[in-house]
């Protein structure tokens, strides 16, 4: 049953013609549950928000799988608009982008051209970005322009999923880049060629991964909302003597938030990942397919101001 209602969410996610029409009529379901608004600015009082009770943020600007060149260029600029205004408004912000929304389906040059320009300005105004990873078709090529960008700008960061087969290998090969990377379990559906189909194996590999980021000594983002990888995570530390320096953990926007405050006042770091913009259908119908219960909060919000 949980995996059917994981595949029909997931298959929705996908619907062009729902989106469209989700564009036009939803935003007012999720705005303030799960997403900032449809703006940037829309979503700065929830950062704010989120700063005053003790955590970080990274600012999604929501959009993915972009066909047209000139849409992955204004996207960019975009991003860096967002990023001047997390300067200029001394937010404690970062910003999670996707390939797909800067061009990755359409040619490499111009998502490599699209995330120089980033990453430019990312340095100039010293904020993180993190490349979300998407499905495991563009995890190669994500990872490998992860590589090549980290040899020349130092605010970059990416995703490493735990239910691939390839993970722990991948972490093993980019070990001597230091890299700052966000642990996840993985979002999308995948075949057993590639990916582990159990939660239980993709729990210990999530552990093992874990375990292995902080060993390392590279700075790691623990991004979850499930209580024994959290626990695991303060266990682990706790006994390799690794300080709360050294990592942070990172939840959705509207999940988990007495967990987040909780960890706030044992001293941690978390970071709140908060999505805006007007194409939010895709990242809602992957939340819904991680857990249906997230229907019934979104649903009694359609009611509401
Ligand atoms: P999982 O879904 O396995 O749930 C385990 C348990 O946690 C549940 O049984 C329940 O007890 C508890 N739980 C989970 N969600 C809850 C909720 N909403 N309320 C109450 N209890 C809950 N994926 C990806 O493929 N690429 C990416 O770049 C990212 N980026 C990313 C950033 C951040 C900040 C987060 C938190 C997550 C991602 N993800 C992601 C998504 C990630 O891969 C994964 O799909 C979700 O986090 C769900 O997995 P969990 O580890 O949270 O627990």
């Amino acid at each position: 049953m949980e995996a059917l209602s994981r595949n029909f969410f997931l298959y929705l996610s996908k619907n062009q013609p729902l989106n469209k029409l989700a564009n036009l009529y939803g935003i007012r379901m999720v705005k303030g549950k799960i997403v900032g608004g449809i703006s940037f600015d829309q979503a700065i009082p929830f950062i704010r928000e989120l700063n005053a009770d003790g955590m970080s943020v990274t600012v999604d600007h929501l959009g993915e799988y972009v066909a047209d060149p000139h849409t992955a260029v204004e996207r960019a600029g975009e991003v860096v608009a967002a990023l001047e205004l997390i300067k200029e408004a001394g937010l404690d912000a970062q910003v999670s982008l996707k390939l797909t929304s800067l061009g990755l389906d359409i040619s490499e040059e111009l998502v490599r051209l699209n995330l120089r320009r980033i990453l430019t300005a990312a340095d100039r105004l010293d904020v993180m970005v993190t490349i979300d990873m998407e499905d495991s078709e563009r995890c190669q090529k994500t990872l490998d322009l992860f590589q090549k960008l980290k040899a020349d700008y130092q605010n970059v960061s990416t995703v490493i999923q735990a239910y691939l087969y390839r993970s722990n290998d991948d972490l093993e090969k980019m070990e001597q880049l230091q890299p700052f990377i966000r642990l996840v379990k993985g979002a999308y559906k995948e075949p057993k060629s590639v990916a582990f189909q159990e939660k239980r194996d993709v729990d210990t590999n999530y552990r093992k991964l874990i375990a292995r980021q902080l060993d390392s000594g590279s700075y790691t983002a623990i991004a979850t909302h499930d209580d024994r990888m959290v626990s695991f995570a303060k266990h682990y530390a706790f006994e390799k003597g690794i300080g709360k320096d050294k990592f942070e953990f990172q939840m959705l926007y509207g999940m988990r938030q007495q967990l987040q405050q909780e960890l706030v006042k044992e001293g941690y770091k978390v970071r709140i990942y908060l999505p805006y913009g007007d194409d939010w259908y895709g990242y809602f119908m992957r939340r819904l397919a991680e857990r249906p219960a997230n229907i019934a909060f979104a649903f009694k919000g359609m009611t509401k101001k």
